[in-house]
């Protein structure tokens, strides 16, 4: 495997996380007060319970404490809103999350229940207020893949400016939050989704292409530009193996650099999830005259 070409999101987010882990340190000695992070967990989702233990033992890691929500399966809309209130008016705690996926019969209250979240203790970055930040040109809580996403594009040296950007994807967990950080950074972005008419003519474009849509294998060799930057953000489970939306047995010869799935954008969602709680931590510290 060419070693140069990896973009190593694992290494950059422990690297984070030990800067972080200072920080915070030195933040606690100062105040007396511990950042704490929540989630909240409707059901028991089996993907759910890996990503929660797994924020839960970087929090332990780096200083942070940590505290889970669970509420049943079959929970009512008001119930979630009570202890979204909970949190909200809760001072020991900092920044809080709703894990997703929540069960169907929940699905069309998300928005709701995002609305209802402080949106000084918004870490997902999800509140209209915040998004609307955004909008601006400014990065206050904001969604940790795209942050991460940048960061590593960032710590490697990788031009952004007039670079054509492709994205495929239009959530609002990576798309639409990527097109405002790189438009702040004056590249040129492509959105594509699943309505986009010949799009491996815009994938063949991309000096950048950034590829979340859980798929294995959606992009190899003939979908992309000689010396293109890939960034893969999905995660697949391919007989019981985790992997990309990038063939990267493929590509590796052709691009000009790479992420791994597993390994590489995962690991830097985590990490500005702290980053972010940190964010609301000393926001919230400052408005009270604490730091
Ligand atoms: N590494 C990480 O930390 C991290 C974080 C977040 C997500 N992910 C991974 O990233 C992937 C996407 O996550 P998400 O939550 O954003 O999912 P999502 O909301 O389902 O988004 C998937 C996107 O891909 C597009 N798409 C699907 N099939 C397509 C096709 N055949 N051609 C073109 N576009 C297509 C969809 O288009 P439409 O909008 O038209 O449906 C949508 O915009 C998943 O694998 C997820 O596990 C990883």
């Amino acid at each position: 495997m060419n070693i140069d070409k990896l973009l190593n999101g694992k290494k950059l987010a422990e690297s984070l996380n030990t800067t972080l882990k200072q920080e915070i340190y030195e933040l606690v000695k100062k105040t007396g007060i511990k950042p704490k992070l929540a989630a909240i967990i409707v059901g028991d989702d089996p993907a759910s319970e890996i990503y929660i233990r797994n924020k839960h033992r970087v929090c332990n890691e780096i200083g942070i404490g940590f505290e889970s929500f669970r509420l049943p399966k079959n929970t009512s809309k008001e119930d979630v809103i009570r202890v979204i209130e909970k949190l909200n008016e809760d001072n020991s705690i900092h920044g809080f999350l709703i894990q997703m996926p929540i069960p169907p019969h929940l699905k069309s209250f998300i928005s709701e229940f995002v609305e209802l979240i402080d949106p000084k203790k918004d870490v997902d970055g999800f509140h209209p207020l915040n998004k609307g930040y955004l909008f601006d040109y400014r990065e206050e809580l904001i969604p940790c893949t795209p942050q991460g996403i940048i960061a590593l594009l960032e710590h490697y040296k990788i031009e952004i400016e007039r670079k054509n950007v492709v994205i495929i994807n239009r959530s609002n967990l990576v798309g639409k939050p990527l097109v405002f950080m790189l438009l702040k950074r004056n590249a040129t972005i492509t959105v594509c989704h699943s309505f986009t008419k010949n799009l491996f003519e815009h994938t063949r474009r991309a000096d950048i292409l950034i590829v979340a849509v859980g798929q294995a294998n959606f992009i190899n060799e003939e979908k992309i530009k000689e010396g293109a930057i890939i960034i893969d953000v999905g995660i697949n489970r391919v007989d019981g193996k985790l992997c990309g939306d990038v063939n990267f047995d493929s590509v590796i010869n052709k691009c000009g650099a790479i992420t791994p799935s597993p390994g590489g954008v995962g690991p830097l969602t985590v990490a500005f999830l702290l980053k972010n709680t940190i964010k609301a931590y000393k926001k919230i510290l400052k408005s009270s005259n604490l730091i």
